[in-house]
């Protein structure tokens, strides 16, 4: 049974792996998984400095799913290398793609030149769809021109492929799927979190301190299945698709609306060994179907 798929040139054991900022450098999740077993480590966004986040509280659960309005909290470019790339040195069978944030085009193309030497790292993820800091993340996310300008920047400054994260709080995702290839873009991945808003009515309150927050989880899984089989048909080049995956079926099904690998994201929160229950369940299936090549199911929806 073949179960690795490739993506711009990386090859990776399986098509699963945990979506950025739920499984924070994979150190965190590292006695409940084994990461030599996934497909890839995605890697929490890294900026060129230490970014603070917002204030708290910045989590709330709704339901089927969750809210949270982290503000890219990292520790920066430097002590992510010190520390988090070291610890994911011994994992030699997974690969690690690194999610990158920045409030301007100078900052993304900063850290994505700090991390150019940095041989532990296979792939960068570039986050032009956060919905929770002011300025950069989702501003270059919306619109089709800046899209293809930021791609092309990165691109231009990148040593590593690089895989452009799209947001779904837009009109038309295939428009931006578009300009991320016409950008040079090695793959995209998506969905990132799409924009709510949750009121405490007794405190007659807000009750994240930013007033909004991205929701993921199980109830935005169609709207993901939707949009990577709109992306799919409209791009050549590779996609990673993610939302509200928590089951191998909701892995299946992305993987046949086009998706050539998969991320798990919210359901690391109530089930930390997902991603290993979903690789077990996606290679049953195989078995079960006689699906010899995993590669063979991508987009035959
Ligand atoms: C707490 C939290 C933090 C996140 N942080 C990041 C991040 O740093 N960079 C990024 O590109 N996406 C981030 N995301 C978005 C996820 O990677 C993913 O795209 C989204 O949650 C949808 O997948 P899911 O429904 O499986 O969680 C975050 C999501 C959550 C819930």
């Amino acid at each position: 049974m073949k179960t690795s798929v490739n993506i711009a040139g990386v090859e990776f054991q399986n098509p699963v792996m945990e979506a950025s900022g739920t499984f924070g450098s994979g150190m965190e999740y590292s006695e409940f998984v084994d990461l030599n077993k996934l497909g890839a480590v995605v890697t929490k966004g890294v900026a060129n400095v230490p970014w603070p986040g917002n204030p708290t509280p910045r989590i709330a659960e709704v339901r089927s799913g969750m809210l949270n309005a982290i503000g890219l909290q990292n520790p920066g470019v430097d002590v992510f290398c010190e520390r988090d790339l070291k610890f994911l040195e011994e994992f030699k069978n997974t690969k690690v793609l690194v999610n990158v944030c920045g409030h301007s085009a100078e900052e993304y193309i900063e850290v994505v030149e700090r991390l150019a030497n940095e041989s532990r790292v296979d792939m960068l993820e570039i986050n032009i769809s956060c919905p929770n800091v002011k300025e950069g993340g989702i501003a270059f996310g919306q619109d089709p021109k800046a899209v293809e300008e930021i791609t092309r920047l990165v691109k231009a400054h990148a040593k590593q492929p690089i895989v452009m994260k799209l947001s779904p709080n837009v009109t038309d995702i295939k428009v931006m799927a578009k300009a991320a290839e016409a950008g040079g873009a090695d793959a995209i991945s998506l969905i990132n979190t799409l924009t709510g808003m949750k009121i405490d009515v007794e405190r007659q309150q807000f009750v994240l301190a930013n007033k909004t927050g991205g929701m993921s989880g199980p109830a935005v899984h169609p709207i993901a299945v939707r949009m990577v089989y709109e992306c799919s048909k409209a791009v050549q080049i590779p996609i990673i698709g993610m939302g509200g995956i928590s089951t191998w079926e909701d892995a299946i099904e992305m993987m046949l609306a086009g998706a050539t690998a998969v991320s798990v994201g919210t359901a690391n929160f109530y089930n930390p060994t997902a991603t290993l229950d979903i690789l077990a369940g996606i290679e049953d299936y195989m078995r079960r179907k006689k699906i010899e090549d995993i590669n063979s199911i991508v987009g035959i929806v």
